[in-house]
């Protein structure tokens, strides 16, 4: 029989590449950072990595505003690097995928400077949304729409025409009306799959078309900037393109949508592989709104054969220990929660710095620097709290993310001592340790196994669930759970469980792996 191809089980590690690893001490992560970090990966037991954008950009978005798109900013270094990084991963049996940003530009993308000195009207303006304004002298906004960072989605250019930013005004939108952008974005995808990455995992993939007029959004009508139909012709191309390349090529689309049926279209056979299925960050801990999401997820996936994916932290949320209250108990949650999703069908992607129990950051205002802080007013805080560079070792900051001293780009909280990968390394119990174990018997029990799960009959308060020799059980509660369970254990998020008949003690706050007997 042939082997399901690796992204559909696959466990993938997100690098949020500003905050990996510094090579070259100056505070931002880079390339080489990465490279010369890849064993902790490997080590980890990961299958693969996805990179966040890397390409030049004046990062009024930390990348996510690409200038050029065949490229490397030199803050991270050159694409004789990254062409070594994506070499040395594949040597040490890693996949890649990188970030594909396809919605906008950077506002410094020649396309958009060619724009800005071209006439009303022009070729050049048609690969974006320029359109005059509202009112007699044309100074309100053409529609109603609001970016996704706060502020209006439309900024005014001398000449009095607007242009359409659902993001920051340095990301300006593309048109994908315009045959231009399509032609344009097949050639960078064969850009990169020529150099041998793995695939693309897709920023905003549900936002590419625009319903037709641009017309206002209204209370309780679908919103005119997501999940047109039209978007779907740009994703069967795009696997055409990848079809056409050997070994697998993937990728994954980032489209938020409450709508399952929604969200399966970007995964139909002759589209997208994947798409993220983000419910585990906005779901509470309890044993009710876990089952739910895995239920939804499982259906949504099952109406057209794709593989589920499972998220608990990503760069654009809390992280989960504090989302789960923090502290002691934070951890212990979360440390459960991902035992829990490793253990479900589908890949699993996890986030850097969460194998070190990392918790979310209160990053002083003066420090804060997402588009979301200012665009928002200074009311939301935004998202650097999940974007601190990582501690590598030693006992203060930079905890070994540079070569040298040099401050890192967002500071590190004085208490990561003992969070650093160094700290936790052979240290039994530990969250990395930990992690490793769970990765590795991962490997061991659940690989290629295309087995759905299976329900089984636990107490209020838990889940338990079993997928070919292997039983999940999660205890949500704060108090010890009796549970039968025909098995031996593998491992446990937290206390070893007690008992050796059928029936056990399951300790509070804890997943435990078990093998049938
Ligand atoms: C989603 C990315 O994950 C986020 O970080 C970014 O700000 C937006 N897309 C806009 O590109």
């Amino acid at each position: 029989m042939a082997r399901a191809p690796w992204w559909r089980d696959a466990v993938v590690y997100e690098i949020y590449v500003r905050s990996f690893a510094d090579c070259d001490g100056d505070g931002v992560g880079d390339l080489p950072g990465i490279r010369e970090r890849l064993r902790h990966l490997a080590d980890l037991g990961v299958d693969a990595i996805w990179l966040t954008p890397f390409y030049p950009s004046p990062q009024a978005d930390h990348g996510y505003d690409v200038a050029d798109y065949r490229g490397v900013e030199p803050l991270f270094g050159t694409l004789t690097d990254f062409d070594e990084l994506l070499r040395h991963a594949h040597e040490l049996g890693l996949r890649m995928i990188i970030d594909i940003v396809p919605n906008h530009t950077s506002s410094q993308h020649a396309w958009f400077r060619l724009a800005l000195v071209a006439r009303p009207g022009s070729r050049e303006r048609a690969r974006y949304y320029f359109r005059p304004g509202r009112g007699r002298s044309g100074d309100r906004p053409p529609n109603n729409w609001t970016s996704h960072f706060g502020g209006p989605a439309w900024t005014r250019v001398p000449d009095g025409e607007w242009y359409l930013h659902l993001f920051d005004a340095g990301q300006p939108d593309l048109d994908w009306t315009n045959p231009e952008v399509g032609d344009e974005f097949e050639s960078v995808l064969r850009f990169w799959l020529d150099r041998g990455v793995d695939g693309f995992r897709v920023d905003v993939a549900n936002g590419l078309a625009k319903a037709e007029g641009l017309p206002d959004t209204r209370r309780g009508t679908p919103l005119p900037f997501t999940d047109q139909p039209a978007v779907h012709d740009v994703y069967r191309r795009w696997r055409r393109v990848l079809d056409s390349y050997a070994g697998d090529r993937m990728a994954v689309a980032e489209a938020w949508s409450d709508d399952a049926e929604l969200r399966a279209r970007y995964t139909r056979p002759d589209e997208l592989h994947q798409a993220f299925n983000f419910h585990f960050q906005v779901a509470d801990w309890s044993a009710a709104a876990f089952r739910r999401v895995i239920e939804d997820g499982l259906t949504t996936t099952s109406m057209i054969g794709a593989a589920p994916t499972w998220v608990l932290s990503s760069h654009d949320q809390p992280r989960h220990v504090s989302r789960y209250g923090g502290g002691e108990v934070g951890l212990a949650r979360a440390r459960a929660a991902t035992l829990l999703m490793l253990a479900l069908p589908g890949s699993g992607y996890l986030y850097q710095g969460e194998e070190l129990g990392l918790p979310q950051v209160d990053v002083a205002p003066e420090h804060r620097q997402d588009p979301t802080w200012a665009r928002s007013g200074s009311t939301d805080a935004g998202r650097d709290g999940s974007r601190v560079p990582i501690p590598w070792s030693g006992s203060a900051a930079p905890y070994g993310f540079g070569p040298g001293s040099a401050a890192t780009w967002l500071p590190q909280p004085d208490d990561w001592a003992p969070l650093t990968v160094a700290a936790q390394t052979g240290l039994a119990g530990s969250t990395l340790e930990y992690y490793r174990a769970a990765l590795a018997l991962r490997h061991e029990h659940l690989a290629g196994l295309d087995e759905p799960l299976e329900w089984l009959p636990s107490p209020p308060g838990t889940l338990a669930f079993g997928r070919g020799r292997l039983v999940c059980t999660t205890n949500f509660t704060a108090r010890p759970r009796r549970v039968t369970v025909e098995g031996r254990p593998l491992i446990s998020s937290g206390a070893p469980v007690e008992g050796s008949t059928a029936v056990v003690r399951l300790p509070p706050t804890t997943t435990v792996w078990w093998v049938r007997r």
